[in-house]
């Protein structure tokens, strides 16, 4: 894959400084121009929330704030302070997530967060409870562990034994006792079906089945209104490269079409939304430091492995790759070298486990050179093992 030259330049600049470079860049305005786009071809009613578990980082919360999303999807206490230092109002934070704790909960309700997304009949009993002790009510809404799932999806949370939601056949038992507790107040369904969905029909077919059940909901329980849907995330990322980007326009034509099919106008959607919009705005830039051969095939091992990189490996998939060309001298005579091969990429990390890329058709590298990850931006350094063999922590640059 090809990088921008703008960042191929960054990556010789660094080189350029000395010692070994091992580092994340990130320019953020692929992100920015993404939510601009969302903003601009949405059906009204639809609100984007950046769903920061995808890249916490600073820039990215400014990239969220700056371009006008809504807010911001969070799942601890961590990301509720963070969102907040970059300037994000408690009211524009919506908490999803299962096991919320009673200090996470304590301080969403202490400080206003819009919605808390409840995930068991428990955490809807612990956060009445502390809804009562503070004499505040929550606005809340219900996540549903449909009877679905995307089985092409990379990672599903619905459909299925899941730890997610209740289950869609048990609703009827549980939504009651959710209206009954006074200090909620029930505002809609929460269903996320699976991340990492290319194919528009797949995430639709989710919105279908929630309008459906928001229907039946209606219908059953009189004077109950879902007037808020959240879809969750799941907006894929071509990372194999099929050349079948994830289409937003069809979506929101496909989406609108079901609003009207349903009457659901006036209501508010939210969506929200990581690696669709945070993927393409970073690089993880690793540098080779040997190649040997080994029974027939390339180890191309590099200074950073699934400590700084881990997603790679925790997905079984391989990330677009570019190598930046170094030239430099060679240590001796017979030193490997890769030309017009397969090969393997890992880290230094005494594992096997330690997996940067498989299998990768490559045109030339040598010691010394840069390999660049694409659509770093997303679940990079944050979902790593940062602190296995202790190295040092990856500087993240951010381009102004
Ligand atoms: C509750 C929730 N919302 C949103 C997201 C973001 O998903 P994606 O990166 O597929 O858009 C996730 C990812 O795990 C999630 O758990």
């Amino acid at each position: 894959m090809q990088i921008p030259a703008h960042i191929e330049q960054k990556v010789r600049e660094l080189s350029a400084e000395g010692g070994t470079l091992n580092c994340y860049i990130y320019d953020t305005q692929p992100m920015h121009k993404k939510i601009a786009l969302l903003k601009s071809i949405m059906p009204a009613g639809v609100e984007i929330f950046y769903a920061m578990k995808t890249n916490p980082h600073p820039a990215f919360l400014d990239a969220a704030l700056a371009s006008g999303a809504m807010g911001i999807e969070i799942a601890s206490l961590g990301e509720a302070e963070k969102a907040v230092a970059a300037g994000f109002r408690p009211e524009q934070l919506i908490y999803t997530g299962p096991g919320k704790t009673e200090e996470e909960l304590c301080w969403s309700v202490a400080n206003g967060v819009r919605t808390v997304h409840v995930e068991s009949l428990v955490e809807a009993h612990r956060l009445n409870a502390i809804c009562a002790e503070q004499g505040e009510t929550q606005d809340v809404l219900l996540r549903i562990n449909a009877d679905f799932d995307i089985h092409e999806a990379q990672t599903t949370f619905s459909g299925g034994s899941k730890k997610f939601g209740v289950d869609e056949e048990k609703l009827d038992d549980v939504l009651p006792q959710l209206l009954a507790l006074e200090h909620l107040n029930f505002r809609g369904l929460h269903v996320y079906a699976a991340s990492g969905v290319l194919k528009v029909a797949d995430l639709l077919k989710n919105c279908e089945l929630v309008f459906g059940l928001a229907e039946k909901i209606e219908t059953q329980h009189k004077g109950t209104i879902c007037d808020i849907i959240d879809f969750g995330g799941g907006f894929g990322i071509d990372y194999l490269e099929t050349g079948h980007d994830f289409d937003p326009q069809a979506y929101a034509n496909g989406l609108q079409k079901l609003i009207d099919d349903y009457d659901f106008g006036g209501r508010t959607f939210f969506l929200e939304l990581g690696r669709y919009l945070a993927a393409d705005s970073g690089w993880f830039c690793t540098e080779i430091v040997d190649i040997k051969e080994s029974r027939g095939k390339k180890q191309v091992v590099c200074a950073g492995g699934i400590n700084h990189f881990r997603r790679p490996a925790a997905l079984a998939i391989n990330h677009p790759l570019a190598i930046v060309r170094m030239d430099y001298p060679r240590l001796f005579d017979g030193q490997d070298s890769v030309r017009d091969e397969e090969v393997y990429f890992g880290g230094p990390l005494c594992t096997g486990a330690d997996k940067l890329a498989n299998d990768v058709y490559t045109e030339a590298a040598d010691i010394g050179d840069i390999a660049v990850f694409c659509y770093a931006g997303a679940y990079g350094l944050t979902m790593s093992n940062i602190e296995f063999l202790s190295h040092s922590r990856p500087p993240e640059i951010v381009l102004a």
